[in-house]
């Protein structure tokens, strides 16, 4: 009991979160609600591959198996690998399936003496205080429910996933009034496959949404229904990439020190705002290149997919995303139709959109509107008290954490996973051995008053959307200088400078 930890989650970073307790001597107990580890890979459409290349999504200290090749391995081969990651490293022994966590309930200090701590959990350490956690958990084959004890939990409920985001519908033009049948992208992915494929090969599709789950089913839809044109309905559009360069120039680049330099950090000194001020130019200049390659490469304007925002903008919220191949073939034969519109509406025929007189006539209506993942983060407390505080404020969705994990209000637990970056495998093995290095008693955490300011900078800074893309470096290197080790991790200032950071620059970071 003394140092218990228990993790909520078996997707990639309940799995990561394990192998790095188990590696400092702790050993956690997992619970997973499904039969089976990997998240929401086990639970994709037929063609999801990897966005990123493998090469950067692959974990520090456990290579891809030889036999896979392609840049890109599908959803199958990206579950393989999770799967002997998880072989390899013992996790598998750790992990309860079947075990859905009902709640987690905080006992043993009272409001009062938590909300007179200066530090986090009292005393700023892990296990010092006097509280602990019990965690009802149901037994999904049988439903019996059990209460285990730890004295901290790590929650890796996933974002994308569990809780749909369904967008609000004017008055009067709900989905109830329409005849077809309307389904959010994760109903979608959860439909077995050959059921998925035969559910739009016969019926008229429309989707909403302008990125990944809504680009791939479409063209899901377009192959596989050809009677039919599939309609998406899009409130904004955005710069997706059709592979990872820019005028013949790989586009890690975006991903160095030097690219970094020019995007402001919370907090950083007036010399640094004023040098971010004075590299405005480079920034509009480094945006403008990657968006005249996009436009070059591909009939944006033709299709009226021209953002009126800029391409840095949308790397620096995670809204770019991977296009699905022959995506512009398919609007270009007509096999996809795109429709602007900021709002949605129902009607027995089909969707209402707006500057639109007539319906759009459809038989099923797909959602690929997004997860409300603050939403189950929330409801997994049982005390009202950290429902609030972990949305308490907040701006949009995002959630105010030291160091993207820690809640300063909520003591003895950590959040691994709800921030985004653009290789999340990578995000991920950062923060998780962040953490299991101050569970191991190795990194002081700042009182509560500081990390809060800290955690309000980021939220500040994350308006549109929980995404680190385009500072990781920079996170990394506070994780690296936390932790005691050397952030600048490469070999010469050149390299420093202008070669792009990923997993194989901080193998072996915390190995004793
Ligand atoms: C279709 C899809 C494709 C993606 N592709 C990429 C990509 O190419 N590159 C990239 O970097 N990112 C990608 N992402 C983002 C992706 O979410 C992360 O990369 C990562 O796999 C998420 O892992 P996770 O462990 O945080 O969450 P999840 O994979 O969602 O895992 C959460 C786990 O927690 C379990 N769980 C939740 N609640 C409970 C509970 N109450 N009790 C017990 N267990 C519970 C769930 O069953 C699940 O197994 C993709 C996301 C989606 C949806
Ligand atoms: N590897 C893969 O192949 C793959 C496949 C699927 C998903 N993913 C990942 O999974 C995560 C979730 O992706 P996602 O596409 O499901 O969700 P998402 O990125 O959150 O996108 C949600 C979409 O819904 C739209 N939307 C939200 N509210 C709306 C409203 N009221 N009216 C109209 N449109 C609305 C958004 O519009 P705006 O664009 O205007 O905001 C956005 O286009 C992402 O990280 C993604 O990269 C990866």
């Amino acid at each position: 009991m003394e140092k218990s930890v228990a993790i909520i989650g078996a997707g990639l970073c309940g799995l990561i979160s394990c192998k790095y307790l188990q590696e400092k001597g702790f050993n956690p107990i997992v619970f997973e609600a499904e039969d089976g580890i990997g998240g929401v890979w086990r639970h994709t459409i037929a063609s999801t591959k990897l966005q990123n290349h493998r090469k950067s999504w692959e974990f520090s200290d456990f290579p891809w198996h030889p036999s896979v090749k392609e840049d890109n391995p599908n959803y199958q081969q990206v579950l393989d690998y999770l799967n002997s990651y998880a072989e390899h490293f013992d996790i598998i022994p750790c992990i309860r399936f079947n075990s859905k966590v009902i709640d987690i309930d905080y006992v043993g200090e009272s409001i009062e003496e938590m909300k007179s701590w200066e530090l986090w959990g009292g005393n700023g350490l892990p296990f010092g205080s006097k509280g602990k956690w019990h965690i009802t958990v149901q037994d999904t084959n049988n439903l019996s429910t059990e209460v285990y004890e730890v004295k901290f939990v790590i929650l890796c409920l996933g974002k994308f996933s569990g809780v749909p985001y369904i967008p609000e519908f004017p008055p009067g033009q709900g989905p109830e009034l329409f005849k077809g049948k309307v389904m959010h992208s994760m109903e979608y992915s959860a439909m077995d496959k050959e059921s998925a494929a035969a559910l739009i090969k016969s019926n008229k599709v429309t989707i909403v949404g302008s990125r990944k789950s809504a680009l791939d089913t479409a063209v899901e839809c377009a192959n596989a229904n050809v009677n039919h044109p599939c309609t998406m309905i899009q409130r904004s559009t955005h710069w997706h990439l059709p592979d990872h360069t820019a005028w013949g120039i790989n586009l890690g680049f975006l991903f160095s020190r030097f690219a970094e330099f020019i995007i402001l950090n919370p907090g950083e000194p007036f010399l640094r705002s004023l040098a971010f001020t004075l590299l405005s130019p480079l920034r509009w200049g480094l945006s403008k290149l990657v968006e005249s390659s996009l436009r070059w490469k591909l009939p944006m304007k033709k299709f009226g997919l021209i953002p009126s925002h800029s391409f840095l903008q949308d790397l620096s919220t995670c809204s770019s995303v991977m296009l699905p191949q022959k995506f512009y073939d398919k609007l270009t034969e007509g096999s996809i139709i795109i429709k602007k519109s900021e709002s949605i509406g129902f009607c027995k025929e089909g969707l209402i959109i707006k500057g639109e007189d007539k319906p759009i006539e459809t038989d099923l209506v797909i959602l690929a509107t997004g997860f409300k993942g603050e939403q189950k983060l929330k409801s997994i407390f049982k005390s009202t008290i950290f429902q609030k505080d972990i949305i308490n404020g907040s701006l949009n969705s995002s959630i105010s954490l030291y160091r993207q994990i820690i809640h300063p209000r909520i003591p003895q637990l950590g959040i691994i996973g709800y921030t985004e970056d653009v290789s999340n495998i990578f995000a991920a093995e950062m923060r998780c051995q962040w953490l299991a290095h101050f569970l191991d008693g190795r990194i002081g955490l700042p009182n509560i008053i500081e990390m809060e300011k800290d955690a309000k900078g980021w939220e500040n800074r994350m308006k549109l959307k929980s995404c680190i893309a385009g500072n990781s470096i920079w996170y990394n290197d506070q994780f690296c200088k936390d932790m005691g080790c050397n952030p600048r991790r490469k070999n010469g200032l050149f390299a420093e400078l202008f070669e792009p950071y990923g997993p194989a620059d901080y193998v072996g970071l915390t190995r004793k």
